[in-house]
């Protein structure tokens, strides 16, 4: 992915990270996916007064681009405004693996940016496979 494409989701991330809903932690965090075809798609985390039903701003906006259509992503770019870039949580690079062959992950914070692979960070997504659930239809 050129340095264009790779800024233009940063700042897709950042403008996000300005919708964040999170009083409880006070830790917001904004998140951009990008679509096989180019369109972007961007989230912010959304906290709730029953902790754990809190949305991860990363799976926020794969759920958008799902929802819009997407059918494969090829890149997320996180933004934190911590010293040094954060990586997603294990449950959101999951998530990303459903949607995604081996996408780049961009960690950004003010000044520094990071790019890794999913595998990097999660050797091993889980799939769907028929020993894990016999039932279920095949795909
Ligand atoms: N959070 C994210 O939005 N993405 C991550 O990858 C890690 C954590 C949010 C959840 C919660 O609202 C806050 O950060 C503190 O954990």
């Amino acid at each position: 992915m050129n340095d264009k494409k790779t800024t233009t989701l940063i700042r897709a991330a950042r403008r996000a990270w300005r919708r964040s809903y999170a009083p409880y932690s006070r830790f917001p965090v904004g998140a951009a996916v990008l679509g096989k075809n180019g369109r972007i798609y961007s989230g912010a985390n959304v906290e709730n007064a029953s902790y754990g039903l809190t949305v991860c701003a990363e799976r926020v906006a794969i759920f958008k681009a799902i929802t819009a259509g997407e059918k494969e992503l090829v890149a997320l770019a996180i933004f934190t405004t911590t010293k040094d870039p954060v990586p997603p949580c294990g449950a959101c690079l999951q998530v990303l693996g459903e949607f995604a062959r081996n996408p780049l992950v961009i960690l950004a914070s003010p000044g520094k940016t990071q790019k890794w692979r999913l595998k990097d960070l999660l050797p091993f997504v889980f799939k769907f496979n028929k020993e894990a659930n016999p039932a279920a239809p095949g795909r």
